[in-house]
C-alpha cells in the first residue's frame, strides 16, 4: 500500500471534468510537475496522479485553490479504494494508518450528482464508527494542525480518502456555497453576484468595499437581480439594459435605468463598481471591461464570461491572458481572480480589483 499521497483530488461541477483536468495539467506542467489526469465526464471530480513518485503535497501547495478556476475543492489524496460491503471500514482504517496522517476532523462527502446524493445516508451511518476507530489509532486528534480528512464516496463500495489543509481549501462541504434566495430579488441570477462577493471580498472588508453611498454600473442589468444586490448594499446604480427593470427595485430611487448599449456606454464619473452579466462572446466582454479598467472608470469589477463552447479552458486562458497583458502594458496594477462558482452554469466569474 502506498504510504505517500501521490494524487490530487479536485471537485467540480459535473460536466466540467475535462475543463478542470486541462487546467490542472497545464498549471502543474507550468510549475514543473508531470502527471496523469484521470477523469470521467459527469463524475463531479478529477484526479491528478503525480509522476516520478514525488509527494503530491508540494504540488498541492504550488496550485492554491484560490488560483484554480474550475475546482470547488482541492485535496491531497491516497489511491481510491474498492470496498467489500460486508466490511467497509477496515480497508479505510488500514490505508489512513499506513499513510501516517493525523487530523482534527473527518468529512464524508459525495460528488454533486444524483448518484452522489443517494449516498448521503451511508456516509452518515459510517461517521461515528469511523471516528471512534481512527481516534483509537491516534489519527483523529484534538491537535492535528487544522487538517481535515475527507472521504469522497462515489458509490457504496467506492471511496477515495484525501486531506485538506487550512488556508488552501474550501471550508464548505463539497466546496459548495449554498445561499438563500432573497425573496424580493427579481431573478435567481442575484445569487451569482452575492456568491462572487463571498468568494472575492473578505467578509471583514464588506463594510468598506461594498459600502453605502458607493456608485456602480450594472451592464445587462434587466430584470435586476445583480442591481438588487448593489441596491441592498446601499449603492446607487446605473442599470444599463434595453429590457425592463423590476418596478419595486426602481421605486427605491437608487437606480437610474438607461436603455443603452453596455458595450459603448461610458460612466459620467469614476465609479466604485462595474458588474456585467451580458450574454455575449467572452472576448467581446473582456475587451469592454479592459477598456473600463485601463481608463480606471471603476475600482473593482465582477463580470461573467459565458462559455457555451466545447473547450472552455482555452477560452478562459485567452481572455485572462489578454486582460493581464493589457493592464500590465497600461501600467495598471490589479488583482485578478476567476472562479467557476456554484451558482454559475456555463460561465465563469471574474473579479478585478485595481491597486491604487
Ligand atoms: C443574463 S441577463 C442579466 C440578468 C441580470 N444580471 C439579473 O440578475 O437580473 C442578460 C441581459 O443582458 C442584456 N443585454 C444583452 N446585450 C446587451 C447590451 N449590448 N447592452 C446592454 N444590455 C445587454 C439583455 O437584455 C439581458 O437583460
Amino acid at each position: 500500500m502506498s504510504r505517500v499521497a501521490s494524487e490530487l483530488l479536485l471537485y467540480c461541477r459535473p460536466g466540467f471534468e475535462r475543463d478542470l483536468g486541462e487546467e490542472v495539467a497545464d498549471k502543474a506542467a507550468e510549475a514543473g510537475w508531470a502527471g496523469e489526469v484521470m477523469q470521467e465526464a459527469g463524475d463531479g471530480f478529477v484526479r491528478f496522479r503525480v509522476a516520478d513518485e514525488r509527494p503530491a503535497n508540494a504540488l498541492h501547495r504550488a496550485l492554491p485553490l484560490a488560483a484554480l478556476v474550475f475546482a470547488r475543492q482541492s485535496l491531497v489524496a491516497l489511491p481510491p479504494l474498492r470496498l467489500d460491503r460486508e466490511d467497509r471500514l477496515s480497508p479505510i482504517i488500514a490505508q489512513v494508518v499506513a499513510s501516517g496522517w493525523s487530523f482534527e476532523s473527518i468529512w464524508h462527502e459525495t460528488p454533486d450528482t444524483n448518484d452522489g446524493k443517494a449516498l448521503g445516508g451511508l456516509a452518515k451511518a459510517l461517521t461515528r464508527p469511523l471516528e471512534s476507530l481512527l481516534k483509537k489509532r491516534g489519527a483523529l486528534r484534538r491537535k492535528g494542525g487544522g487538517r481535515r480528512l475527507h472521504l469522497l464516496w462515489s458509490a457504496g463500495d467506492h471511496v477515495q480518502v484525501g486531506m485538506s489543509f487550512p488556508g488552501n481549501r474550501s471550508e464548505l462541504p463539497g466546496g459548495i456555497r449554498r445561499l438563500r434566495f432573497p425573496q424580493s430579488a427579481p431573478s435567481r441570477s442575484t445569487l451569482k453576484l452575492e456568491e462572487a462577493w463571498h468568494e472575492f471580498v473578505p467578509r471583514a472588508e464588506w463594510e468598506t468595499r461594498l459600502a453605502e453611498g458607493m456608485q456602480a454600473a450594472d451592464l445587462g442589468a434587466a430584470p435586476g437581480g445583480w442591481t438588487w444586490q448593489l441596491v441592498h448594499r446601499g449603492m446607487h446604480v446605473y442599470a444599463i439594459d434595453n429590457g425592463p427593470m423590476d418596478k419595486t427595485l426602481m421605486a427605491t430611487g437608487q437606480v437610474e435605468h438607461l436603455r443603452e448599449d453596455g458595450f459603448v456606454w461610458e460612466p459620467p464619473n469614476r465609479l466604485d463598481w462595474l458588474v456585467c452579466d451580458i450574454v455575449d462572446k467572452p472576448s467581446r466582454v473582456e475587451a469592454m471591461v479592459e477598456r473600463w479598467l485601463v481608463r480606471r472608470w471603476c475600482r473593482e469589477a465582477v463580470f461573467n464570461l459565458k462559455l457555451p463552447m466545447k473547450r472552455r479552458w482555452p477560452e478562459v486562458v485567452a481572455c485572462l491572458g489578454k486582460l493581464e497583458g493589457a493592464l500590465a502594458s497600461a501600467g495598471v496594477a490589479a488583482e485578478i481572480g476567476c472562479r467557476h462558482l456554484y451558482h454559475d452554469r456555463e460561465e465563469v466569474t471574474v473579479h478585478v480589483r485595481l491597486r491604487d
